[in-house]
This record gives structure tokens, sequence and C-alpha cells, in this order.
């Protein structure tokens, strides 16, 4: 069997002044493709701190990290952006769409971002946003829309270019309990339909016995 990701004894020191806060402690993790993993634990338990690393958005102090067998921790900045651009979809708490464009629009600019031929844009926009059933809000700006919607609209800019793997930081935080199993139904079917892998982090029960995999962190260890 081989992970699309693995991570190698994983530790990250945040150093501030005198002290150091040990956010991640010889953590292993290996997430299966096809599949839907949560990542739980208390605020503060390095949740956050581990997606950015796994998502080569931040080096760990030390250990390896393996994306599709292939060593990326000690790649050059570049070389892990390129991987990351190809590869890996991002959706964050903060939804973060841009307030002066479309639902559309935002997802295009992901589509920009991403480095896909403006060719395939308006397709994929369109699958996309049909995909989050928001195929009748293209036109709409994000204070136009409702949190849930809002954050549909973050999945499909994550989605659009069909990245082989999606991380999700607390999608569901600020949404009520009804909305955020949507969207969680919603990575579901992803996984289920589209055979993406979905790494996502919840301190939210009802959420988790969706999930595959449940990786539970405690101050920086997986417990
Ligand atoms: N940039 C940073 N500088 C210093 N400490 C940090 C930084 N980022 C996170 N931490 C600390 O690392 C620990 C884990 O944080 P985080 O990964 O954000 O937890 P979670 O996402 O589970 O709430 C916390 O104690 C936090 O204060
Ligand atoms: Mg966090």
């Amino acid at each position: 069997m081989t992970a699309l990701l693995e991570t190698v004894n994983i530790c990250r020191d945040f150093k501030q002044a005198n002290l150091t806060v040990h956010a991640l402690v010889d953590v292993n993790i290996s997430i299966e493709p096809g599949t839907l993993t949560m990542l739980a634990g208390r605020s503060g338990s390095g949740k956050t701190t581990l997606m950015n690393i796994a998502g080569a958005l931040d080096r760990p102090s030390s250990g390896t990290i393996f994306f599709h067998g292939k060593e990326i921790s000690s790649l050059s900045d570049n070389k892990r952006d390129e991987i990351r651009r190809n590869n890996m979809g991002f959706v964050f708490q903060s939804v973060a769409l841009i307030s002066v464009l479309t639902a559309y629009e935002n997802v295009e600019f992901g589509l920009r971002m991403a480095g896909i031929e403006p060719a395939r844009w308006d397709n994929l926009v369109r699958e996309s946003l049909k995909f989050v059933g928001l195929e009748k809000r293209l036109k709409h700006k994000p204070h136009q829309l409702s949190g849930g919607e809002q954050q549909r609209v973050a999945i499909a800019r994550a989605i659009a270019s069909r990245p082989k793997l999606v991380f999700a930081d607390e999608p569901t935080a600020e949404l009520d309990t009804k909305t955020g199993l949507k969207i969680v139904n919603l990575f579901r079917h992803l996984v289920d339909e589209e055979k993406m892998t979905i790494v996502m982090t919840t301190h939210d029960p009802s959420m988790i016995e969706l999930a595959d995999n449940v990786i539970r962190l405690e101050d920086g260890r997986v417990v």
C-alpha cells in the first residue's frame, strides 16, 4: 500500500524569546488515497500546524514528509510551491474569498493561481460550482451569499483544478451544525465519487463519525 502522504517523526518547535512551544512532537501519520481523514483535537493541540506542514506551507523543525513516496520536506521553496500548486487544494476557516469578485470569478482566480490553462477555466469553474450546488449563484458576490454558500464557493475553488489532495482547516467551525454536516457530506461525496483525498480538522464529534480515519492530537502528539 502506498500512502499519498506520509510524515515521519515530524517535530515543529516555535521559538519566541526564551520560550519554545513544541507544537508537534514525533508525529507519524499516513494518508491513504481516496480517504476522508479528520484531524481532531482541542484548540492548541497542533492541528493547523500539522496541516500546514503536510500541505508544504510550513517546514518541520525535524522529520520527513513523503508525497507519493517522494521526500518533499527538503526541497526548495520553489519546488514545494510547484508540488502544492499542481496537487493540493486548501479550504480555510476564515473563508478568504475575494469580496469584489463573484462566485464564478473567485473560482476562476483559483484556477489562474493553480496555473491551469485559460481555455479550461470556464468549464472547470462551472463544473465545480455545480458540484457544490451553486450553479445558480455564479454572479453572486460573497456578501450576497450565506455562510454555508460562501464556504461552498471556497470548496469549489479548492477542488476546481481537481487536486489529488484537499486540506480543509476547520471548514465547519463558523457554520451551524446542519450546514456543517452538509459540508462534510459534500467532502464524503468528493472522496467516494470523485476519488479525491481530503484531510480536514475539526473538534466537532458529530462530524467525526463521517470520517474514514481519525487522527487525534493532544499537546502536539498523536494519541
Ligand atoms: N507561529 C507560531 N508561533 C508561536 N507559536 C505558535 C505558532 N503557531 C502555533 N503556535 C502554537 O503551537 C500550538 C499548536 O497550535 P495550532 O497548530 O494552531 O493548534 P490547533 O490548530 O490545534 O488549534 C499552540 O500552542 C500555539 O500557540
Ligand atoms: Mg487550528
